[in-house]
């Protein structure tokens, strides 16, 4: 593969590594062609709700008729299962096949592993090469929206995972608080410097002023998407496993907007 790459262009004097990137991002795009549009849900802050966004927007997507597929990149610290109450559905043969919940195809880590509260502790290095194999292992198959789960931080994982999936976009998640929104600004901040555009910033656990969406769309220059307040059913939902989109009519609006903001 880094051949091929050498001799497709100027690269003759990049450093291996950066050779072996670009091999591993030319699989991985051959993997995911079937896929027309791919969309990171993303901060660098924890527990400001990107799952939660991830997953619900997913099915939003899903009931306006697109395929849409869930990719969980939080590699280490997997959750998409436990908010879609699916452990250990999926059969961990290569190429790895997405388990199917309504409509919705999904992978996660969490379903290869026999023990959701055993740790999974790896170094950077390892991180990588995981995502790397579990990118290009997958087969998606035909999908309008690929949403893919980001972890929190700026290093190792997100890294990979911007580098190795070309993006067409992310969607930051904020809180109203000011620390969330300057987390927020400084994950869009990445995302550009990796050549990602910012589709827009969503305020979860909102208390209706938007301040913290408005701080994050005012410093990148980018919309507000919409609003998902705080809600103690959804927090319900999700910890037992029950998508909140299909069974909650207030999440359920609020997340189609956002979904119609996306798909327009
Ligand atoms: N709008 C909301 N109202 C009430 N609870 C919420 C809301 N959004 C998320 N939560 C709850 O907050 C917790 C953290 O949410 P979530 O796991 O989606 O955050 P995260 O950003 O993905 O976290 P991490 O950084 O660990 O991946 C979860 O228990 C979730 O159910
Ligand atoms: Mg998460």
């Amino acid at each position: 593969m880094a051949d091929e790459v050498q001799q497709a262009g100027t690269e003759q004097a990049m450093h291996p590594s950066f050779l072996k990137v670009l091999g591993q991002k030319q699989e991985i795009g051959k993997r995911l062609s079937g896929i027309k549009h791919k969309i990171g849900i993303y901060s660098a802050k924890g527990g400001v709700g990107k799952t939660t966004v991830a997953v619900n927007l997913a099915f939003a997507l899903s009931s306006m008729g697109f395929g849409v597929g869930l990719l969980d990149a939080d590699i280490d610290t997997p959750n998409v299962d436990l908010f879609l109450g699916m452990h250990g559905l999926s059969n961990p043969e290569y190429p790895l096949k997405p388990a199917v919940k309504d409509g919705v195809r999904v992978i996660s880590t969490a379903m290869f592993v026999d023990d959701q509260r055993k740790p999974i502790i790896w170094r950077g290095p390892m991180i990588g090469k995981m995502i790397s194999e579990f990118l290009g292992n997958t087969e998606w198959g035909e999908l309008d929206y690929l949403i893919v789960d980001l972890p929190p931080g700026t290093s190792d994982s997100p890294l990979s995972i911007m580098q190795l999936l070309d993006m067409d976009g992310f969607v930051l998640v904020t809180t109203p608080q000011h620390i969330a929104a300057v987390n927020a600004i400084r994950s869009g901040r990445m995302a550009k410097r990796m050549g990602i555009p910012i589709i827009g910033v969503v305020e979860n656990m909102s208390d209706g002023s938007a301040r913290g969406a408005r701080e994050v769309a005012g410093s990148l220059g980018c919309e507000v998407l919409g609003l998902i307040g705080m809600d103690r059913k959804l927090d319900e939902f999700s910890d037992g496993g029950v998508v909140a989109f299909l069974n909650d009519d207030l999440v359920r609006r609020e997340f189609e907007a956002i979904a119609r903001k996306i798909a327009g």
